[in-house]
């Protein structure tokens, strides 16, 4: 008991010194950046799901829809006893809408970096698929995955949606889904979300709604720094801002200082213009060319793709070591 406990306190102080350092790093940078993992602690995490709430929002609920729509399509010629390996799993909800169509799966491989996220979701799927086997992986996507033995030789398929993807850049981007084909080399599938360009006052809506949640969400992650890192953050001098950068077909957030100030946080003293800004997070949307493209230049056969009428969102298949012969648009 006292052996796990101060093993769970190393870990943590681990990953606070990772957390100090990115936020140390990014902070010192000309324009100051803060990585958008670091949104997601307890509150965050909650204030995302309410964003996917959104009438704004239409990621979730237009990905939703697809993948209702298409699943049995997505999923027609998924090999027997294959394992679905979904990457950054969180509640596994859209998950259920591929399972409902995948009963001959020999187990679903939830990874994620939170263990809470990962037993809410597998209790969950344990009541509405009761013969599901379930196998939570407690860790990052970007680091090596190691199989439980028993479905180590099953073919995987992989499951990316949520257009987490979008959170990088096309050079990060196309690492990750070079580290996806290592981890699905045996299988060799992806289906993977994606949002798509679109007119720009429909993406500003989607991450500044008028509720302000999205806005409550981004500062949030000051309180995360404030709470873990003891820093000073005055939420009440920093507003959210949504900018589209059209050169780089992305949407970023950002924290702007209403005042000049200075902040402490970790024993370092940063100073801030009035105006200045952080900038928190980027979502990179693409059209179905740019992404299969880039697929491309990671290794995988864009094999099909499917999308809503309005062309809003777009759900991909890629493929590894086939030829593709199959292209629905
Ligand atoms: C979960 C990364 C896909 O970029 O749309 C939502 C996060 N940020 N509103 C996105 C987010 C602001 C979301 N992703």
């Amino acid at each position: 008991m006292s052996g796990v406990q101060s093993k769970n306190t190393a870990l943590n102080n681990a990953v606070n010194m990772t957390f100090a350092d990115d936020v140390i790093k990014g902070l010192s940078l000309p324009q100051k950046m803060l990585p958008s993992r670091y949104f997601y602690d307890a509150e965050g995490s909650r204030l995302f799901e309410d964003i996917t709430q959104l009438p704004e929002y239409y990621l979730t609920r237009i990905e939703t829809e697809i993948l209702r729509a298409h699943s049995r399509d997505i999923t027609k010629d998924v090999a027997a006893e294959s394992v679905l390996v979904e990457f950054g799993s969180g509640s596994s909800l859209k998950t259920e809408l591929l399972l409902n169509t995948l009963p001959m799966l020999s187990a679903y491989v939830s990874v994620d970096v939170s263990n809470a996220a990962l037993q809410e979701a597998a209790d969950r799927l344990a009541r509405h698929f009761p013969d599901l086997v379930v196998r939570p992986v407690l860790g990052d996507f970007w680091q090596p995955l190691s199989f439980p033995p028993d479905i180590a030789k099953h073919p995987r398929i992989g499951f990316f949606p949520g257009s987490t993807i979008g959170n990088f850049t096309h050079n990060e981007a196309a690492k990750l889904l070079t580290k996806f084909a290592s981890h699905l080399s045996l299988g060799g599938r992806l289906i993977i979300g994606v949002d798509m360009k679109k007119d720009v006052q429909t993406l500003l809506n989607a991450y500044d709604d008028s509720a302000g949640v999205t806005a409550e969400f981004n500062l949030n992650l000051l309180t995360h720094i404030n709470r873990e890192l003891g820093g000073l953050f005055e939420l009440a001098k920093f507003r959210h801002k949504v900018v589209y950068n059209a050169d780089e077909g992305r949407i970023e957030m950002h924290l702007l200082s209403l005042v000049d100030q200075n902040v402490s946080v970790c024993g370092h003293d940063f100073s801030f213009v009035k105006g200045e800004t952080i900038h928190t997070e980027n979502s990179y949307k693409y059209s179905i060319d740019q992404f299969q493209t880039l697929a491309r230049s990671a290794g995988w056969h864009p094999h099909a793709v499917w999308t809503d009428e309005l062309h809003q969102f777009s759900i991909h298949e890629l493929r590894l070591n086939t030829i593709s012969h199959t292209n629905q648009l």
